[in-house]
């Protein structure tokens, strides 16, 4: 538990700075203790209902204090401490594997051997069960009187690894059997990830500068087997239940019957899996799962037909490691040889920017494939890709094509290393690798840093501009911004306050669009006017420049006062050992990434022109003091001497915001100095005229809080 004040009963958006980096800590640890209670002990104290509730409010505070987010945040983090290593589990049933059929003849094959080894006459139906092969990884979770009480890895077939933590983090997993249920049974299925979870997750690892997994079945391998189940759990793994191990009382008589108990337990079910009859249904079903395939979401790697009728199942039992009732059914090879035409450059609605092979077109696993995936810069130099090089292409995640390595001996003679553009391709901005703090070095990704002008990132820049903390224009919301957009009426900023005056001149008006008519189009001129005087914190924040949110906004608008003052500044502070850039890195909530980034945004060329052109139409205001219920609310206070925490113009800053008025010389009607080391007249005169002196560290206690 902690001692922390908390600060529950106050809506975020009330917070200040100060309470909000508490509240931060202080649900950090009451979540990490529910964490614990829930996926650790499996005996939560709160409900769902309530957890959901506490995660929400801190996911609320980070958005409005993004500053303030704590590096071990519970957003990243789920589940609980890490374990040292994984202890062993003999399964008292083996995990036995599967023998292949490739062709439709041996699908025949298989089941002509079933029915000798039965003795069957052709008169008698075999049934059979067909149902997709997840590419994932089987897992085998033992339930005691309807509890969860181990979940293992396959390992060997005999032994496989404890990773109950990690399994109880998947959402698939019931923790307790629904209805009725045997004293012990064993579910067994597939570990597996979503195509959309899988492009997520690596997005997530590039923007952590760590490298991508090579498709959804590594991603979720590496998922299940952390040591640490917090990772686990903030990685959307899947479950498919399918088979089991023990099963203390046998009241099923087919396989059918078995997996419908498993819905009613609980578990999700593969929805393809279909009862029939004969070699030519089963191939008809084969055929229809694999021209799914493509569409399913997630990879699959074959069609796994089992005898449907279980009495028959233990006749048939086994051979060496594999059933000799299932058969996998698998799909034609997913890598192909082909070569690489070029490398085209895309730039995202972020800004990163994405190398793309574009290849000789090639059939792979039956999809023709004409592009794949680089990822960056890195990756392309690991694998060192050139141009007009023979690449081996496979779908991962059935997909996105990938290349998976060169064939280096086809190289041609004339081969060069590919170079990494420094340009963007869209716009002719610079495109830059950030220093990822997380690292200490530079992130994987480029990105290009013409936010405002890039024709591919203009759209979402746009959206940000007039969103509900920005510019904030009535009628003007996202939607009718894209469509502005697309009709060549925006497209930058500044165009939104030259809409009236073009559409005066222009053919096409807008009340001339569907839905419209004179009064909305006069509405929207009149919505555009009410903003062209703004706050300037508003203004920056809208410019939609890296790494600066509302709160960092906020900051430089109080520290500068005005755009002039904030961009002759930011210049100065291009060169780092300046006094400029100093100043800037030492604003509290602004590190040296906000700060390179705000320089980097106004050394652009680009970004320069559409923010002059913006500023012949709006107004920044300066940004008023806004509290008058804090300590220091309508007092006069002065600061003198050096201060250590904090710049000057910080201090004043932040004192006005507080509602204090700073001034600069000490007079009656002064009530209070902070006076650093070194102070020298001002504090004389100040003790003369009997005005309260406080050291830098009381003026953060008094403040603290505020
Ligand atoms: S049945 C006794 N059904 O394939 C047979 N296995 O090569 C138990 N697999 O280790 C397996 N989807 O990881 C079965 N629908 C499915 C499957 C499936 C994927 C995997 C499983 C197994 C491997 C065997």
């Amino acid at each position: 538990m902690t001692d922390l004040p908390d600060y529950t009963d106050i809506t975020p958006a009330k917070l200040t700075s100060g309470q909000a980096a508490k509240e931060l800590v202080r649900l950090a640890d009451e979540l990490a203790r529910h964490d614990q209670k829930y996926y650790g002990d499996d005996s939560p104290i709160i409900s769902d209902g309530e957890y959901d509730a506490l995660r929400q409010r801190n996911s609320e505070i980070e958005k409005l204090f993004p500053e303030l987010v704590l590096d071990d945040s519970p957003s990243n983090r789920v589940g609980v401490a890490p374990q040292e290593k994984f202890e062993k589990v003999t399964h008292s049933v083996p995990m036995l594997s599967l023998s292949n059929a490739f062709s439709d003849e041996d699908v025949q094959d298989f089941c002509d051997r079933i029915r000798r080894f039965l003795g069957l006459d052709d008169t008698l139906e075999l049934a059979m069960t067909a149902e997709p092969k997840i590419d994932g990884l089987s897992a085998s979770l033992r339930y005691e009187h309807g509890k969860l009480v181990v979940g293992a890895t396959r390992g060997d077939g005999q032994v496989g690894e404890n990773v109950t933590v990690n399994l109880r983090t998947v959402k698939d997993i019931p923790h307790q059997l629904r209805g009725e249920f045997p004293d012990v049974v064993e579910v067994r299925g597939e570990i597996y990830m979503s195509h959309a979870d899988f492009i997520q997750l690596n997005q997530r690892q590039e923007e952590a500068g760590k490298p991508p997994f090579a498709n959804p079945r590594n991603a979720a391998a590496g998922s299940l087997r952390q040591l640490d189940s917090t990772i686990t759990a903030s990685r959307p793994v899947k479950f498919f239940a399918y088979a089991w191990g023990e099963l203390a009382v046998q009241s099923w008589d087919t396989q059918m019957q078995v997996i419908d108990q498993f819905r009613l337990w609980g578990f999700e079910v593969n929805p393809l899996m279909k009862r029939c009859v004969g070699v030519d249904e089963m191939i008809r079903v084969y055929r229809i799962i694999e021209q799914q395939r493509s569409s399913l979401g997630y990879d699959i790697d074959g069609v796994v037909y089992k005898v449907d009728r279980l009495d028959w199942q233990q006749r048939l039992g086994f051979v060496s490691r594999s059933p000799r009732w299932a058969i996998a059914h698998k799909f034609p090879a997913e890598k192909a040889t082909t070569v690489l035409r070029d490398i085209e450059i895309q730039v995202g609605r972020t800004g990163q920017l994405t190398p793309v092979a574009k290849l000789d077109p090639v059939t792979v696993g039956g999809v023709v494939v004409s592009n794949a995936t680089l990822h960056n810069a890195d990756e392309i130099a690991r694998k060192d890709v050139r141009i007009g090089d023979t690449v081996i292409v496979q779908r991962a995640g059935d997909v996105i094509p990938q290349i998976v390595e060169v064939v280096e001996d086809k190289r041609p003679k004339d081969s060069e290393p590919f170079e990494f553009p420094s340009i963007c391709p869209a716009c002719g901005s610079k495109a830059v690798r950030e220093i990822n703090p997380a690292r200490g070095r530079e992130d994987v990704a480029t990105r290009c840093t013409g936010g405002l002008i890039c024709p591919a990132q203009a759209v979402e820049r746009l959206k940000h501009f007039v969103s509900r903390n920005a510019f904030d224009i009535e009628g003007l919301g996202a939607k009718q911004i894209e469509a502005f957009y697309h009709e060549g009426r925006v497209t930058r900023p500044a165009d939104i306050f030259t809409i009236e005056e073009r559409d005066s001149r222009s053919l096409k008006k807008l009340k001339d669009r569907e839905g419209w008519g004179d009064l909305s189009a006069k509405n929207l001129f009149e919505a555009i006017d009410n903003k062209r005087s703004i706050g300037l914190d508003r203004f920056i924040f809208a410019l939609g420049i890296r790494h600066i949110g509302e709160t960092t906004a906020r900051l430089l608008a109080r520290t500068y006062g005005t755009v002039e003052a904030l961009i002759e500044a930011v210049d100065e502070a291009g060169d780092e050992e300046s006094a400029a850039y100093l100043d800037l890195v030492a604003i509290d909530g602004i590190g040296g990434i906000a700060a390179n980034a705000v320089i980097q945004f106004f050394a652009e060329p680009h970004n320069r022109e559409a923010v002059d052109a913006l500023l012949e139409q709006v107004s920044p205001q300066p940004v008023e003091a806004v509290a008058n219920d804090t300590p220091v609310a309508g007092k006069t206070v002065v600061f003198t001497g050096s201060l250590e925490k904090m710049t000057r113009s910080e201090a004043k800053a932040r004192a006005e915001s507080l509602g204090a008025k700073v001034a600069g010389s000490i007079s009656a009607k002064t009530d209070l100095l902070v006076a650093g080391p070194g102070a020298g007249s001002k504090l004389k005169k100040a003790e003369s005229l009997g005005v309260e002196v406080i050291s830098e560290e009381g003026w953060f206690d008094l403040i603290e809080g505020a």
